[in-house]
């Protein structure tokens, strides 16, 4: 190889999907976040050189991942079975639900699934908030019309706000950054228990073991804490 990704040279080249703040979002052209961060100070520790990130929407960094394109996922990519048939993840590092907001100065208040009923609701193509949309809403309590598929979050919240839509389902953690930065308010969280990995190729067991140790060691000195403060304020 020549010092790119997929080869057997010792680098990670990483792949993720800006507009889910604030894991990865943009700021002033600059991608930063939790995730930016965490897997930067993860390879840190490891013997892999670190050779930066590629973006990608969602539901491209699994394609991305087996085409070579990129070596990692750091995305706040849940860990599911379905994903796992096609990739492999490191331990989990992030844990979350799903969250249903609405407009912060609209009269929709909703409790429960129910109470969307009829309602034009929207979520991220190819994420685990689409997973809840297709499960739990299309074909029962709203038609396959009214769900609205986004390229990215920053898209299905700008149509909430514009009265496209009436609800978005989300990653509990984003659902917080958005309404404490848009006129947005978090309505019901919808518990899925989910939990985060950095994806990795199938079988790619070397970066898998060293990412793994790479955040054991984040874990106990400090760093993985210090960046929870950073980015959650806990
Ligand atoms: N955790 C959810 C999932 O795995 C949403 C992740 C969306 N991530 C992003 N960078 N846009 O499907």
């Amino acid at each position: 190889g020549s010092g790119g990704s997929g080869g057997s040279e010792p680098t990670i080249t990483a792949g993720t999907a800006p507009g889910f703040p604030p894991f990865e979002m943009k700021e002033g052209g600059d991608l930063v976040g939790f995730d930016v961060d965490l897997l930067e100070a993860v390879v840190e520790e490891t013997d892999y050189s670190f050779e930066g990130w590629e973006e990608f929407e969602f539901d491209s960094l699994i394609p991305a991942l087996n085409n070579d394109n990129i070596d990692v996922i750091a995305a706040a990519m849940t860990i599911t079975d379905d994903r796992d048939e096609n990739i492999d993840f490191s331990d989990p590092y992030y844990s979350a639900d799903q969250s249903i907001i609405v407009r912060a100065d609209g009269d929709f208040s909703p409790g429960s699934l129910d109470d969307l009923s009829d309602r034009p609701i929207g979520a991220q193509k190819g994420t685990t908030g689409e997973g809840v949309v297709n499960e739990e809403l299309v074909g029962s309590r709203i038609t396959e019309g009214q769900y609205n598929a986004y390229d990215n979050y920053v898209l299905a919240v700008q149509d909430l706000e514009n009265g496209n839509i009436d609800a978005v389902v989300l990653d509990q953690p984003v659902a917080e950054t958005f309404a404490a930065n848009r006129p947005v308010s978090v309505a019901f969280v919808y518990e899925t228990g989910e939990r985060y990995g950095f994806g990795i190729r199938e079988g790619d067991s070397d970066r898998q073991s060293a990412l793994n140790d790479g955040l054991s060691t984040v874990r106990e000195n400090g760093t993985y804490e210090e960046l929870t403060q950073t980015w959650f304020g806990e």
